[in-house]
């Protein structure tokens, strides 16, 4: 006999706006009651191995004690202080170990409350950095196809997915250079040519390193990065790298853009910065981007100041992160997670339906010609155990760091039973 929902959820449900919803037909959500290490505990007493981290965020696992233990000691001390006018040691300790870990001299952090946010503040930082300098009208951004940046207006403007998810609002979006991303060696002089014609008009170009994630976990080599990267420089045009998916190790080096050897202008963080525990985004300059906001004039200080940005519960929650990164062989776990996949996804790859299967780092992907219905894929998951949630046309795996080999075995197993009862 099915177990009867909790109270909570017979009350409360009906009130809740979830996101990415049509409320008129989707079915419930799960009610979760608990989370451990990989598993997700629902409140029929199922246990669900989580195979994407909390959209990428539990780079640790839930509950670790390490993370656990400094966030309720800042608890105690100090839940929050605002940072106008105020500052605290969890904000000036994180900004410093941030600007030791990011590569060049990307050394000045804005802290913000989501990836969104953040990839919203580089936009405007680098709006007013041209205007900054005396320099009129680098008004709009270069983004590319399949790319994704959140869900907030001038974020969505720069989503390369304009016809999709975000389309009810393509007539009141800014409009940007939305371009194919450029791989060929064709494809970067075209692209670099493009640079240098339209550059009057250029803040910025716009890029998730290595992979495009919301936009079907698409791939890029870290030579395409590098090339892209020359070409900005070449024209003088800012490079920002939005890692708020890619950062922290999830494609097996702490920030992607450390395997193209390149530093970016500005450089967004979010989602695995605090591990899957407490809201925090931000966004990172180097010196000389930072260096056009010096002035005696105040109207060229920045004008962004989110209410909660370094909420000392978050910094405290990063910096126990960090700790972990610093304290435990986290790259090599995500190089022993990379090699399972390798190993454990390939079966898939002669599978009806199956057109790709690709591994970087902690991220795995299948990726099926079509899928004609996802909520019964999703469903399907959960009765067998597993937390994965495909969209478009793949099924993937994000999982924890901290995932043993038999836990990723489980989901790959699950994988397997699904894919062949759609068959
Ligand atoms: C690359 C990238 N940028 C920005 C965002 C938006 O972050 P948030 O959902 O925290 O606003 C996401 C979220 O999936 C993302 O993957």
């Amino acid at each position: 006999m099915a177990k009867k929902l909790p109270d909570w959820f017979v009350e409360g449900y009906g009130n809740i706006w979830l996101p990415y919803a049509q409320m008129q037909t989707a079915d419930d959500a799960l009610p979760v009651v608990a989370t451990d290490g990989v598993t997700i505990e629902l409140s029929d007493g199922r246990q669900l191995i989580d195979g994407i981290a909390s959209w990428w965020t539990a780079c640790h696992g839930y509950n670790n004690p390490v993370m656990q233990e400094k966030i309720i000691s800042q608890v105690r001390n100090m839940s929050h202080v605002m940072l106008g006018g105020l500052v605290h040691e969890g904000a000036a300790t994180l900004a410093k170990r941030l600007a030791d870990l990011l590569p060049g001299d990307l050394n000045h952090v804005f802290f913000s409350e989501s990836g969104s946010v953040s990839v919203e503040i580089a936009l405007k930082m680098a709006v007013q950095y041209w205007s900054n300098l005396g320099e009129e009208g680098h008004h709009r951004f270069v983004c590319f196809q399949s790319g994704y940046h959140g869900d907030t207006t001038a974020a969505m403007s720069v989503g390369g997915n304009a016809s999709g998810m975000h389309k009810a609002f393509s007539g009141f979006l800014q409009q940007q250079f939305l371009r194919p991303l450029p791989e060929t060696p064709e494809e970067i002089l075209e692209f670099g040519a493009f640079l240098a014609e339209n550059k009057d008009q250029i803040a910025g170009v716009i890029m998730e390193p290595l992979v495009q994630g919301a936009g079907g976990m698409k791939f890029h080599g870290a030579e395409t990065l590098a090339a892209i990267s020359a070409q900005c420089q070449k024209q003088d045009v800012l490079l920002i790298l939005d890692e708020i998916f890619t950062g922290f190790g999830r494609t097996g080096t702490m920030f992607a853009c450390e395997q193209a050897g390149i530093t970016p202008d500005i450089i967004c963080l979010g989602k695995a910065l605090t591990a899957g525990t407490v809201a925090m985004a931000a966004t990172v300059a180097t010196d000389r981007v930072y260096g056009a906001f010096l002035s005696d004039d105040p109207d060229k200080a920045f004008m962004h100041g989110p209410t909660y940005m370094a909420n000392p519960l978050a910094c405290a929650a990063a910096n126990a992160s960090l700790d972990i990164f610093r304290d435990e062989p986290v790259l090599e776990r995500v190089k022993h997670i990379e090699g399972h996949l390798n190993q454990s996804l390939e079966q898939f790859r002669t599978l009806p339906g199956v057109v790709d299967v690709r591994v970087k780092g902690a991220v795995g992907v299948i990726q099926m010609e079509k899928i004609e219905d996802l909520a019964r894929l999703r469903t399907e998951f959960a009765n067998e155990g597993v937390w994965i949630r495909p969209f478009g046309d793949i099924i993937y795996l994000t999982p924890s760091f901290s995932m043993q080999s038999h836990e990723l075995a489980a989901l790959t197993q699950a994988i397997d039973k699904v894919l062949n009862r759609l068959n």
